[in-house]
């Protein structure tokens, strides 16, 4: 097996693509990023505690030169929200170790999980060589854990390090092809996560206007469907070209009815359940 920073340098530098984020390599420009990422205590709290200024200088110099390192850019804004890194993880000897920290105001809103999902995926499919992935958090940390276990990875150790305890997480499954199963599981649970979302904007009113059978659409029918962004994951959206909100809707591989949102504003809407008032154009 080839080393991380090996396997990383062969693919360097490369811009990722979700829903809602551009992951692109880190630069000069991010300094205020990067600072406020490393100085802020509510993403420190579970990071050791916030960086002194020489460590702040430290790091604003040595990110742009990283392989594996993005800037998170939410693409709704053109707003620099994060920062994920995989690069050799100093725990387990020849793994890579796959970190993400995102600014507060950005939490709660699924893009920590778009965030990690995207850059192991990319691990696992732009990188074969690269080997296995892990993740390390502490116990309190129940955002990062709960985000790890929702893309498919398992606690396998805890460890004390700093004085603290610490979660190490790996792929869910067999050692022997973990790293052909991870891409595989990062986007059955991605999907299925996508689907509870799906199940919830079907309640709405907007859900309940849209035909069960997409193959009966017209021609015509289908010429005044939303032409806007469909995703990753090729998906067609079935509400009419210029639709408010952001919310897209349309079937998922197996057939299920799939929702996903291009903006916040739309993401607050659909917490407001069939109350929202939303109609479908
Ligand atoms: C960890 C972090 C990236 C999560 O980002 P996020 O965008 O808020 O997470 P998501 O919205 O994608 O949520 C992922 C899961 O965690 C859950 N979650 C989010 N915040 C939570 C909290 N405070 N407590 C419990 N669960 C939480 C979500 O409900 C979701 O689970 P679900 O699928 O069951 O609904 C973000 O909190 C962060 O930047 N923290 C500071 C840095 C850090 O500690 N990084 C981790 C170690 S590298």
């Amino acid at each position: 097996m080839i080393s991380v920073d090996v396997a990383l340098g062969g693919v360097w530098p490369a811009e990722l693509r979700t829903d809602r984020l551009h992951l692109r390599p880190v630069t000069a420009g991010d300094a205020s990023l990067l600072r406020e990422l490393l100085t802020d205590t509510k993403v420190r709290a579970h990071l050791g505690s916030p960086a002194s200024e020489e460590r702040v200088a430290a790091r604003q110099a040595a990110y742009p030169a990283t392989a594996g390192a993005w800037t998170v850019v939410r693409v709704a804004d053109n707003h620099a929200v994060g920062l994920v890194a995989i690069g050799p993880g100093h725990r387990c000897e020849g793994a890579a170790e796959v970190s993400c920290q995102l600014l507060p105001d950005a939490w709660g809103r699924g893009l920590g999980r778009e965030t990690v999902a995207a850059a192991v995926r990319w691990w696992t499919e732009a990188v074969p060589a690269g080997g296995p992935i892990v993740a390390v958090t502490q116990p309190a940390n129940a955002a990062s854990r709960r985000l790890l276990e929702s893309i498919g990875m398992r606690l396998v150790d805890q460890f004390e390090e700093h004085g603290e305890q610490q979660c190490l997480y790996t792929p869910a499954g067999d050692q022997e092809d973990t790293d052909l199963r991870w891409a595989r599981l990062v986007a059955e649970r991605v999907d299925v996560v996508e689907r509870r979302r799906g199940a919830q904007a079907r309640a709405t009113a907007m859900g309940q206007e849209l035909p069960d059978d997409l193959t009966a659409l017209s021609p015509s029918d289908m010429a005044r469907l939303c032409s806007d962004r469909h995703g990753a994951y090729g998906r067609i959206c079935a509400r009419t070209a210029g639709h408010v909100p952001e919310l897209h809707l349309g079937r998922s591989r197996d057939g299920a009815w799939i929702a996903w949102l291009t903006n916040r504003e739309a993401y607050l809407l659909t917490d407001c359940g069939g109350d929202s008032g939303v109609v479908c154009r």
